[in-house]
């Protein structure tokens, strides 16, 4: 929200035009116009769905607008939305699902309580109602039982979908998580054999840790291998960025030119949220027309303000890392030969091996297909420009 005010007096309320953090949606969402044909099809034809693509480059957004296409082409379909981002065991990953999906297949709680009752036969599901006016229905069981008969909550949304004659998808969220449970691929193994014999239902599994999601479905030796189509999701494109800001400063009267259009995008190398972030920054700054100053002027500002996160991050990196990072930031091609390991002091192929396995685990860096890359470009910018001059 922006107030816009002229001595002390406001003239009205008026939305920023610019949104991160926040689910992309309408106005705010561009591009993607494949990846959202492919899922909204994916979604109503029950094809299982993988997409991997570093944090904040908008797989919820996508997901998000492909349930909401796909619901209203298909007035049977029921999409419902897990995220396990703070989910650590399998006792809580069973309580979520069964109630996500209870609730994105009942339309009053009265029937939501009702399927809780009546579609388990052997657990006992221990029901409350939320006081809050959502009066969301929270479902939880008995841990050893559930343990004993996992097959009832694994099996629920195909048995609801046959009976209520819905067709649902199951989007998860920070999927790797899975992982980290106790016994992960015994687990898995479990999840894979009830979820491939079901007929109405099918999975969109996401997640944002690319070396641990490609571990789950890319690995032959593993439960989840080729479990369905795999997308990977791109930062959004230049010409799309470029028109989407002008548009955005357009329908608030203001306007962008075209270098400054094309300065934001450079300088967050395409990163979604961080373009929006700098298009916001700019747009603030601008009276009436946007130009490169002003976007320069806005990025230091960015930068600034990250500058403390930043020092947190770097101070948890050993100097090996740091070595290495700073050769990638020059820009060496030949980082593994003799010379260069000399000029930056690093100790040895082996020591690029665990710096470049470490940044990754801990998404400072992202391998796309051998392709190492910084995850977050304005820490790269603050690495190059700030960090490793002193
Ligand atoms: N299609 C899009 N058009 C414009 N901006 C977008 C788009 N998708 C994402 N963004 C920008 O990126 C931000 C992050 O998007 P979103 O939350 O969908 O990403 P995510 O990959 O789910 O992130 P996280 O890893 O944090 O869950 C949004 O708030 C928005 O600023
Ligand atoms: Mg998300």
């Amino acid at each position: 929200m922006y107030y816009i005010c002229i001595g002390n007096q406001q003239l009205g309320i008026m939305e920023t035009p610019f949104i991160f953090g926040k689910i992309a949606t309408e106005k705010n969402f561009t591009d993607r116009e494949k990846e959202t044909a492919d899922l909204v099809q994916h979604f109503t034809a029950l094809i299982n769905t993988i997409i991997i693509s570093p944090r904040r480059w908008g797989k919820s957004s996508l997901v998000n607008k492909a349930a909401k296409l796909a619901m209203a082409q298909d007035s049977n379909l029921r999409i419902c939305h897990i995220d396990l981002f703070n989910v650590r065991n399998e006792e809580h990953f069973y309580s979520l699902l069964a109630q996500k999906v209870i609730a994105a297949t009942s339309t009053k709680w009265e029937e939501a309580i009702e399927s809780a009752k009546s579609f388990f036969t052997h657990l006992i599901p221990k029901i409350s109602i939320g006081t809050d006016p959502t009066n969301e229905v929270s479902i939880d069981f008995d841990w050893e039982e559930v343990k004993r008969n996992p097959d009832e909550v694994l099996d629920l949304a195909e048995k609801i979908a046959k009976k209520k004659n819905l067709r649902i998808v199951i989007c998860i969220d920070e999927f790797q998580n899975i992982a980290e449970f106790t016994d992960p691929d015994y687990f898995q193994k479990k999840l894979r054999s009830h979820w491939q014999l079901h007929q109405s239902v099918a999975y969109c599994l996401y997640g944002s840790k690319r070396h641990m999601m490609m571990d789950v479905f890319t690995d032959s030796s593993k439960p989840f291998y080729k479990f369905g189509n795999l997308m990977f999701l791109n930062k959004i494109e230049t010409p799309c960025l470029v028109e989407f800001f002008k548009s955005r400063f357009a329908d608030t009267g203001k306007s962008i030119s075209d270098k400054a259009s094309l300065l934001i995008v450079e300088l967050v190398d395409n990163h979604p949220y961080y373009a929006q972030q700098l298009a916001q920054l700019s747009w603030l700054r601008t009276k009436d027309l946007c130009t490169v100053e002003i976007v320069r002027e806005a990025h230091t500002t960015l930068v600034e303000q990250l500058s403390l996160l930043f020092v947190t991050i770097t101070e948890t990196l050993s100097t090996q890392q740091l070595n290495y990072l700073k050769a990638l930031i020059a820009g060496e091609k030949a980082i593994s030969s003799t010379e260069v390991m000399h000029r930056y002091q690093i100790s040895s192929t082996t020591s690029i091996a665990r710096s470049k396995a470490a940044l990754i685990k801990n998404d400072i860096l992202d391998n796309n297909g051998g392709k190492i890359s910084f995850q977050d470009p304005i820490y790269a910018y603050w690495l190059k420009t700030e960090y490793f001059v002193k």
